[in-house]
């Protein structure tokens, strides 16, 4: 399993984005939160600030839906230049479609769950997908407190990737940072988001350096 760190752009300065994606060394990918104002209270980008972003960085992007009508957009996330595409099942109509969709169209395939959705309703589904990632705050906004109850979660669904044999990554997203990325590691996951405890660090390159060995303990 090997460790991967996602700095979330959620928490850079959006009027200088091309740069603040060039100024983190090391990132394996830049997660994008798209907001649409419905599946969350708050708004962020959409389709032609991915366009411009994939042309502007070399860093593929893990672009992290979380807005309604799922079905529809995810497809042109991809279009977009997103190397993989995060849906929540609750945002879905037909999940095992749209991961389809996603991985023909030549991106990972990745859903989320949000804390309080289970992951064994969808064990059967994990076949269909490159990537699951747990939230561990309530999606829509960077900086909140790290959810320790659902360390559990991310543990049943680690023993249910082993229990199937898949190559299933594991992303948690949502307060991880040199206090909470150690636990999440211990629990079985192996790819991590981190916005604030990234961008919000002295030196970004060196916060992700740091939350790697950290993971890698
Ligand atoms: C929250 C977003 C996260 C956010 C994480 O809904 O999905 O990706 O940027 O920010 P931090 O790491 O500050 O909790
Ligand atoms: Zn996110």
């Amino acid at each position: 399993m090997a460790v991967q760190i996602n700095p979330s752009i959620l928490s850079a300065d959006f009027a200088r984005l091309a740069e603040e994606a060039k100024a983190v060394d090391g990132a394996d990918w830049l997660h994008v939160d798209v907001m649409d104002n419905h599946f969350v209270p708050n708004l962020t980008l959409g389709v032609p600030v991915v366009e411009s972003l994939a042309r502007a960085t070399d860093t593929p992007l893990d672009c992290h839906l979380m807005i309604e009508d799922a079905d529809r957009w995810a497809p042109q996330y991809v279009e977009a230049g997103a190397s993989s595409v995060t849906f929540h099942v609750e945002a879905a109509g037909a999940p095992v479609r749209l991961a389809r969709e996603i991985r023909a169209k030549g991106a990972r395939a990745s859903m989320a769950l949000k804390p309080a959705t289970p992951i064994e309703p969808y064990e059967d589904l994990l076949p269909e997908l490159d990537m699951l990632l747990i939230m561990t705050v309530e999606p829509g906004f960077g900086g909140q407190s790290f959810l320790d109850i659902m360390l559990p979660k991310i543990r049943r669904t680690r023993e249910l990737i082993r229990k199937h044999g898949l190559e299933l990554w594991l992303q948690v997203d949502g307060g991880v940072s040199a206090s909470t990325i150690e636990r999440c590691a211990d629990a079985g996951a192996d790819v991590f988001v981190a916005g604030s405890a990234v961008y919000g660090a002295q030196d970004p390159s060196e916060a992700v350096r740091a939350l790697r060995a950290q993971a890698e303990t």
